[in-house]
């Protein structure tokens, strides 16, 4: 039988800065069912990307001094590493600059207008001529535009409507019969009254600003980019271009995860659409809440708490970071997010609670029985309490997972954990060691807690992939007896099994030095941003250890092994080097000879296709894939450069 198909979403994300705890916590908590959801055997599709098009990225491009697409494509990698660190198992990435995506959307654009479900209108507002932006009466303030405080005046624009304003009664009527489409509940009533008090034609494309998909059939126009957005999660399978097999077999969506603020999108915009285009609408939308900072606003990286994903994995491991997102907020509310709280979960509850469970357990069978526990075991009432509670752990978690409640499904499984600890204190193995007879009594206990251990550990694997495997190999279990399957059923741990004690799985924290030592990066950090995403300050002492000089070039050659290389030699006003650079498409031998150029002088030689370089010229990345050497021809060889 062919396996259920399983699609789910994050929203695809601004790369307007670089990716923050927020971005991390809906992607973790989409990864968790999606590891979820292929471990009950599930054919899961899980979805990600970004949202690259649009005015703010093309100012925040202007003020770099870059190209949207370098700007972009420079945030972009920055949201991909992160991914990768934190374990993501996204089976795709979608970015709305791919060639096949722009092209999908001007196909849905047009059908839309050739439908009469887009129309050309006029755009009236108050216009602020400096700010280019079209205000409504009720956004001036004191008749002036919000932003510059400047006067406004009444202006009119074309632009491409589309007919929003049809499908109210519609959209009701999917929330009423498809009661879980908006989830939690509170969210759906938001939409109805909003749908209730009218819905107005949505303006789909703009003419001031030109990063964004040109309408195709008038390209002055660009396509709004929430319209370009939102297509992602059926474009990304392929509707609109040659293979559209994985729309057919994925769409529509089982849900798609976003954050609160755009549910609106999601659950009006987004299924109008679909509506219009005579597709599935998606099975749910699940608004999940947001993390709050210190001083309670959504996302200030001000108030004293450090909130970059990279460091936190790299001080507390990746697994701690997902646990504590997961476990700490419920899902679909609001929550504080504070190191005080993270570094408290992760002592208690990983550290103390499972940590000390596996590494009591596995201790005591090799203390005590060698790392193997004999087949001979007596049990008694009280393990049947603990047996019962193991193995119907599983349908607890289902049913929080079921509901998407992460936060009630690990406090499900930490409670069988507390369980364990507390079954040790009340069994007392070490007691039961040192006298022989209560061998077998004591081979009952080591038993029961290492299959709670291999429960706990296929449980805990969408939530703490690295961690899950790390208890997996203490227990000796082999994967057979780790699967979804054998999470609600006990005694499968085989007598032979080889358990073994291994590295402590989350080191306890001390608190006060580790509170004290996130100030200090704080106050670091604070001066240390650079102005240019994903690039770190560095001192004068980082750039002081590069040695730069102006040299001449006396000769240069073709490299026979290499098409992209040229030889160079270099006057560096000391002697003569030899420097290989990447240049070849670039510049022809002759065009070379005689130039100044900027060396780092500095650099170890290494050998490049035969040539021993020694040292580099500086060239800069200009659009286009263009190289161009930098050139200081009126600057005498040897001069240093600082
Ligand atoms: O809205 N707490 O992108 P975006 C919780 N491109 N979640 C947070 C968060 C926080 N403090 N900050 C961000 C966009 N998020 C559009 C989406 S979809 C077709 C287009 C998460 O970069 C949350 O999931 O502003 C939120 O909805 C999303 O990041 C917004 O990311
Ligand atoms: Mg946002």
């Amino acid at each position: 039988m062919s396996k259920k198909p399983f699609y789910i979403t994050t929203p695809i994300y601004y790369p307007s800065g670089n990716p923050h705890i927020g971005h991390s916590y809906c992607t973790v908590a989409t990864d968790a069912i999606a590891r979820y959801k292929r471990m009950q055997g599930y054919d899961v599709m899980f979805l990600t990307g970004t949202d690259e098009h649009g005015q703010k990225i093309e100012q925040k491009a202007a003020e770099a001094g870059i190209s949207p697409k370098e700007y972009v494509d420079r945030i972009v990698s920055v949201f991909r590493d992160l991914w990768k660190l934190l374990n993501i198992s996204n089976d795709r990435f979608i970015r709305t600059t791919d060639a096949y995506h722009e092209k999908a959307v001007q196909k849905i654009f047009r059908a839309l207008y050739e439908k009469g479900d887009i129309y050309k209108g006029k755009y009236e507002g108050m216009y602020c001529t400096p700010c280019e932006s079209f205000w409504t009466e009720t956004q001036l303030k004191d008749g002036k535009c919000p932003d510059c405080g400047r006067e406004c005046k009444h202006a009119e624009e074309e632009a491409y409507f589309f007919r929003l304003s049809n499908y109210a009664d519609r959209l009701l009527k999917l929330y009423e019969d498809q009661p879980d489409f908006i989830q939690p509940e509170s969210r759906k009533n938001e939409m109805i009254n909003f749908i209730k008090s009218g819905l107005e034609d949505l303006c789909v494309s703009r003419t001031s600003f030109t990063w964004g998909i040109p309408v195709d059939f008038d390209p002055k126009h660009v396509v709004y980019v929430w319209l370009d957005a939102l297509t992602n999660y059926i474009t990304a399978m392929g509707y609109g271009s040659d293979n559209d097999s994985d729309f057919q077999k994925y769409w529509p969506a089982d849900v798609h995860f976003v954050g609160k603020e755009i549910v609106r999108f999601h659950t009006v915009i987004w299924p109008a659409m679909l509506m219009a285009l005579d597709l599935p609408l998606p099975k749910q939308v699940y608004g999940h809440g947001w993390l709050l900072f210190g001083d309670g606003t959504k996302m200030s990286k001000s108030k004293g708490n450090v909130v970059d994903p990279y460091i936190l994995c790299r001080r507390y491991g990746v697994d701690a970071i997902r646990y504590f997102l997961l476990r700490e907020i419920p899902f679909g509310a609001d929550g504080l997010f504070t190191n005080e709280a993270l570094i408290g979960r992760i002592n208690s509850d990983l550290a103390n609670d499972l940590g000390n469970l596996l590494s009591r357990t596995t201790a005591m069978v090799n203390k005590y029985f060698g790392g193997s526990i004999p087949a001979e075991r007596q049990s008694e009432p009280i393990d049947n309490e603990l047996i019962d509670m193991a193995v119907s752990l599983r349908d607890r978690y289902e049913e929080c997972m079921a509901g998407f409640q992460f936060s009630g499904a690990l406090s499900e499984i930490w409670k069988l954990i507390a369980r364990c600890n507390k079954y040790i204190d009340e069994t007392m193995p070490w007691v039961l060691g040192k006298d022989e007879e209560q061998k077998p009594r004591l081979a009952a206990v080591l038993y029961c807690l290492c299959e709670c251990l291999r429960i706990v550990s296929i449980l805990i694997s969408p939530f703490m992939p690295e961690t899950a495997p790390l208890i997996q190999q203490q227990l000796g279990a082999e994967p057979d007896i780790l699967t979804w399957d054998f999470a609600n059923l006990f005694g499968l741990l085989p007598p032979d099994a080889q358990i073994t004690k291994g590295d402590t799985l989350f080191p306890r924290i001390d608190v006060d030095k580790e509170i004290e030592a996130l100030n200090n990066l704080l106050t670091a950090q604070k001066a240390g941003e650079s102005g240019i995403p994903g690039i770190a300050q560095i001192g004068i002492e980082d750039f002081a250890k590069v040695e730069l000089r102006v040299a001449e070039i006396t000769a240069c050659e073709p490299v026979k092994r290499a098409k992209k290389l040229l030889k160079l030699t270099l006057n560096d006003g000391f002697g003569l080097r030899t420097v290989a650079s990447g240049i070849a498409q670039f510049y022809k031998p002759e065009d070379l000879v005689g130039r100044h150029v900027i060396l780092v002088s500095n650099l170890k030689p290494a050998t490049l296709c035969g040539v021993e370089s020694q040292g580099m010229i500086l060239a800069a990345d200009c659009a286009g894939n263009d190289v161009r050497v930098i050139f200081v021809d009126d600057i005498p060889a040897g001069s240093k450069i600082r």
